[in-house]
This record gives C-alpha cells, structure tokens and sequence, in this order.
C-alpha cells in the first residue's frame, strides 16, 4: 500500500474590512463632474477610456507654485521638465504662464523648439547628448547642463572644433540626508568632483559657465534637503567668483516637490505630510538669501518642478467591463483600461473613484486592468462600492508621467482631451488605431502571400 502524501490543510478567511497597516482599507467618495462638466455627459461624449487634462488646474497649480517663491525671492524662473508631460497642448499653457523648456533628449529638445520656445530658454538636461545635439543647442544659445566629464570633453573638443561658443552648466549631485542618494547623475560635490569640472570649464577656450545644477531627488518631502542643496551650490558659487572673479548667473534646484498622490506602503496619506509650495519655496529662498552674494547680487533661482505641476491636473476616465468573484470571495471590477496606461500606478495608491453615485454597502474588492496579464492590478482589497458594467469610473491625480511612460500594450493608448477655463473640451491627442501603430512596420516580400 502506498503512503499517501500528506499536505498541510488551508483555512482560508474572507477578510471583509479587516485593517491593513495604515488602518480600514478606504473607498472613494465618487466624483461625478470635471471642471463643471459631468463624467456621465463626458463619456457620452467621448466613449471610455479616455485622458482628460483641466487646463485650468494647470495653471491654478502654476501660479499657485510661481507665486509662492517670486513673493520670496526676487529672481525666479521656472522650466517645464519635458518629460514629466510633454503634450504639446500642456507645454504651451505652462510655457503661456511663462515657464522656459527643461529638456532630457534630443527628441525633447525639438518638441520645444516646435512649442516655439526661443533657443535661450531651452535648459537641455540628461546623461546623452549626442555631439549632433550639442552643436544644435550651441547654434541656439541653449544652456547645456553637462552630466559627465566625457560629455564635458567632447564639448570642448566641439566648441575648439568649430570655434562656437558653449553656455553651460554643470549637474551636481550630492548628500542632502535623503535616501537614496542619487548620485547617478552629474558630478559628485563631496569628492570635489563638481569643482574639477568648474576647473575644466574656467580653463576651456569657449565654454561660458552661467549656472550651477541639482536634481536631488523626487517626490522629496523635506524642505531642509533643499536647504542643505542651496547651501552646497552657493558654496561652489561662491568659490567660483573668488577664485576666478567669475560670477554664476544662475542656481537650478530641479524637480522633485511631491504631488498629491500617496506612495504605495506609505504610513500617512500624502495630504497629511507634503509640503505646500509655500513649504518649499520658504526652505529654498531663504537659504538663498542667507548667503553673502558679491555685490548683494543674488543669482537666479531656477526650478524644472514636474509632477507637483501636472499631477493634479489629469484623470483618466474608465468604465467597468465586469465584475467577478475572485476564489477567496473577494470582488474584483475589471476596467477598460489598465496598468499600461497608469505607470504611476507602480509607486501610487492611485485612487480609483466612481463617476456616479453609489450604494453605501461595500465589498472587499481588486480593481484590475483589461491586460490579460497578471500584474493588470490597479487597486487591491478596497472596500468598494457595488459598481456594474458600464459605470464610470475616474482617477485623478495622473497628469505626471503616465502619458509619457505609457505603454502601448495588447489595447490601443486611448485620445486626450484638455478642458478649457470656459469648459469647451478639445482633443489634443487622437486616441491610436491599427493604421497609426503599424505605419513603421514592414512586412518582407515573401510573407506577403
Ligand atoms: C533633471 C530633472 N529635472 C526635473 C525633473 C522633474 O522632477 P519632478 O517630477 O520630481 O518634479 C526631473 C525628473 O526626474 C529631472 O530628472
């Protein structure tokens, strides 16, 4: 007789409403209208799913955040990071507000030239440029933040070449108590890496050094990492001006405030411990303003600030396709439209709110993706009202980086549509079909029978 193998038996408990770390898994309230407009009407509209962008979020959100540091400081400039968002339509309402172009690639750079941002407010960013690029950004007088002592010596070896001049600056990263450090980018300022480049430049034939870089970070909720950065640049500066009587004209602290989306595994809920712009801003300038400028000239304060911006700004419209029992009784609401259009999704708790009015009784439930992929998970173990197919959902806070990571995936990416201060809704991008997305492809002679 043969032994029967012996497996440790199971329990599993349905765990409706049980606490997780940060308390009783929420729902959402339902947002039923956009900008005046309801979601019902829009998805009648404009079918399901579909992006909208609220103009005038955007620019509440911009002056909100240029206010906060022009009222501190008297010479502030704002870039619009590209990569954060770089539909033109929202390009050219932040670069209306006044921000310049921050760019991170060659195909960046052009996009602004297109978005008719002059070549002298055009701060050209990222670890690769090629010498194509380079000369480009020369011709137009751009600012070139060099990354690596490579590029800053193929610039020289350039600008000798053709005998053009090069306005630049350079990265730095450094230690300013945040974790990780990110130090994968630009020069090193502890090591004194950052004043070696200033030396190669001070001492090159045609590169002109007008500012000095960081991007330490992002979604960085300590404004006295920020005050530790300011003081580390300034000293560079400052060192600059006494050893070479050279003055910078300029200190860019780059991106990085948090927007209104909470992290995934957080203890708090964003609202509860990100800092307002007044926050930063008040963090930075004084900083600034503490140090002793030749002159009691200060140098500009630049900002490339992304996600803070845009985030709040974006929804994607949804709808549910079905809802199912999972094996372990749990609900699960498949959407039309997953992961692959919600990068963000990946750091995000995104919220996930019913574009209609709801029962009250609620229902441990996943919220997944149309992906025929696992990981098409949106939201796990809400409690969540009883939606049905066809209703509409919205998740907001999803104007940074998802329309720029987005994968086109097993489903078409859908259109983008802004809605204007006086509520018109324009397309500003066609949603994609089978001609768009195989316009690249060939197929060779002999697969063509
Ligand atoms: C150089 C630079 N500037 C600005 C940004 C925008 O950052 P954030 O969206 O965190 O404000 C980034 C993003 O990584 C960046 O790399």
């Amino acid at each position: 007789m043969k032994k029967n193998k012996f497996e440790v038996p199971v329990i599993q408990r349905v765990n409706p409403g049980m606490p997780g770390k940060t308390g009783m898994g929420q729902g959402y309230s339902p947002i039923t209208e956009i900008d005046g407009i309801p979601v019902k009407e829009l998805i009648e509209r404009f079918g399901s799913p579909f992006y909208l962008i609220s103009e005038k979020k955007l620019r509440e959100t911009y002056r909100k955040a240029y206010q906060a540091f022009a009222s501190r400081y008297p010479r502030v400039q704002f870039a619009w990071s590209y990569k954060t968002n770089y539909l033109n339509a929202v390009c050219r309402v932040f670069h209306q507000e006044g921000a310049w172009a921050e760019v991170v690639s060659g195909f960046e750079y052009e996009k602004a030239l297109f978005n008719g941002v002059p070549g002298n407010q055009i701060i050209f960013n990222g670890p690769l440029k090629t010498e194509h690029d380079l000369e480009k950004a020369m011709d137009n007088q751009s600012v070139i933040h060099l990354d690596h002592f490579d590029e800053l010596f193929t610039l020289i070896r350039l600008s000798d070449r053709l005998q053009k001049k090069a306005r630049v600056a350079i990265r730095i990263n450094m230690d300013t108590g945040i974790f990780p450090k990110w130090d994968r980018f630009g020069f090193t300022y502890e090591n004194n890496e950052a004043w070696h480049a200033i030396e190669f430049i001070m001492q090159s034939g045609f590169l002109e050094l007008v500012g000095l870089h960081t991007h330490i970070g992002t979604y960085i909720l300590s404004t006295q990492a920020y005050r530790i950065a300011v003081q580390k640049m300034s000293a560079l500066a400052l060192k600059t001006n006494a050893t070479y009587g050279h003055r910078i004209q300029y200190l860019d602290l780059g991106g990085g405030f948090a927007s209104a989306n909470t992290l995934k595994g957080a203890y708090h809920a964003a609202a509860d411990v990100v800092p307002s712009f007044d926050a930063y801003a008040d963090a930075i300038t004084s900083a600034m303003l503490q140090q002793n400028w030749p002159d009691n000239n200060p140098p500009y304060l630049f900002l490339e600030t992304g996600r803070a911006l845009v985030d709040e700004a974006g929804y994607l419209l949804s709808s549910v396709t079905a809802t199912k029992r999972l094996s372990d009784g749990r609900r699960a609401l498949i959407l039309d439209a997953g992961v692959n259009l919600l990068f963000t999704t990946f750091w995000y708790e995104l919220e996930v709110h019913p574009g209609i009015e709801t029962t009250i009784s609620t229902d441990e439930t996943d919220i997944v993706g149309p992906l025929c992929m696992n990981i098409d998970v949106i939201r796990k173990n809400l409690k969540y009202p009883l939606l049905e197919p066809g209703d509409p959902v919205v998740i907001p806070r999803i104007g940074a980086y998802n329309m720029t990571q987005w994968m086109q995936f097993i489903t078409y990416r859908p259109a983008i549509y802004m809605v204007d201060e006086s509520q018109q809704v324009h397309l500003v991008r066609k949603g994609e079909d089978l001609q768009y997305l195989q316009q690249l492809e060939q197929v060779p002679d002999h697969l063509k029978k």
